[in-house]
């Protein structure tokens, strides 16, 4: 059974394709808005955690140096073919690969984002790296955390298991776990941060379209959804629609900065 890293390896150079519709770069503009939020600052130091191709970290950057701001950027992943997609485009980057839960990072930041990672993490290690997250940031520094949740205790159970088993028919083992709103909250304040939820919006994912489609495994996700009782009568509260490639999953999202 390969593993979350090796996963990230493979799909490493479609990701800006293939996986647009996780990504939201569409929303880009209004995550900056949000990131900025009337903060007085001359020079910024931005650390991006599992931070992948680093889409919205560069556009942050680029959008403060529009701004005359003096802009410092870091970015760690696991996976050295995710992050080899990050090009710098006139930003000084630092490229760190490592294991958000383990990797040393001495220095301090006024932004640190993660965007899309918190769920990657199994359950027991997301407080952990919270934490680390609280301790890496500036005294007036903010962190942005942009999540999937599960938009109930009930749908997700579902949604932990979707995963689970997409990730197994395709070939590897994960311990991905979509938190809810209510326990990413409860995490971040127990990190020693003040968070405030500041936009809500959702991700459409066709895994059909990718990686089971590759894999030729789409017949067996569909009939195990079915044996688990994920068509039968509560694909509304889990948005599933049905669409000609296959189901394709909703996954609400949310967006929240936290102070200490
Ligand atoms: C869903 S992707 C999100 C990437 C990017 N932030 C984005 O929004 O497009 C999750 C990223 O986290 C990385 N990752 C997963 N587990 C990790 C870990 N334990 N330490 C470091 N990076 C990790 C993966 O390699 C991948 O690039």
């Amino acid at each position: 059974m390969k593993t979350l890293k090796d996963r990230y390896e493979d799909v490493g150079s479609r990701w800006r394709q293939d996986f647009s519709s996780i990504r939201r770069p569409d929303l880009f503009g209004k995550f900056i808005d949000v990131i900025i939020d009337n903060a007085e600052f001359e020079s910024a130091k931005v650390l991006g955690l599992m931070s992948g191709d680093a889409g919205l970290e560069l556009f942050f950057a680029n959008h403060l140096v529009g701004l005359d701001k003096k802009v410092e950027l870091d970015i760690l992943d696991f996976s050295p073919a995710m992050i080899k997609v990050a090009k710098s485009e006139g930003i000084i980057l630092r490229k760190i690969i490592g294991d958000v839960r383990s990797a040393k990072i001495e220095s301090e930041y006024d932004f640190v984002i993660l965007k899309f990672g918190l769920h990657d993490l199994p359950r027991e290690d997301q407080p952990l790296v919270l934490q680390k997250i609280s301790r890496l940031m500036s005294e007036n520094g903010r962190l942005i955390l942009i999540v999937y949740f599960s938009p109930s205790r009930e749908a997700q159970v579902h949604y932990n298991n979707m995963i689970t088993l997409k990730d197994e028919l395709v070939g590897y083992k994960s311990e991905r776990h979509f938190a809810t709103l209510g326990e990413i909250v409860d995490m971040v304040i127990k990190a020693g941060l003040k968070p405030k939820i500041k936009m809500l919006s959702e991700s459409k994912i066709n895994y059909f379209k990718t990686e089971l489609l590759d894999s030729g495994s789409r017949k067996a996700f569909s009939a195990k959804l079915f044996q688990m009782n994920i068509f039968a009568g509560i694909d509304d509260s889990l948005g599933i629609i049905h669409t000609a490639d296959g189901p394709e999953i909703t996954f609400p999202l949310a967006t929240l900065t936290a102070r200490k």
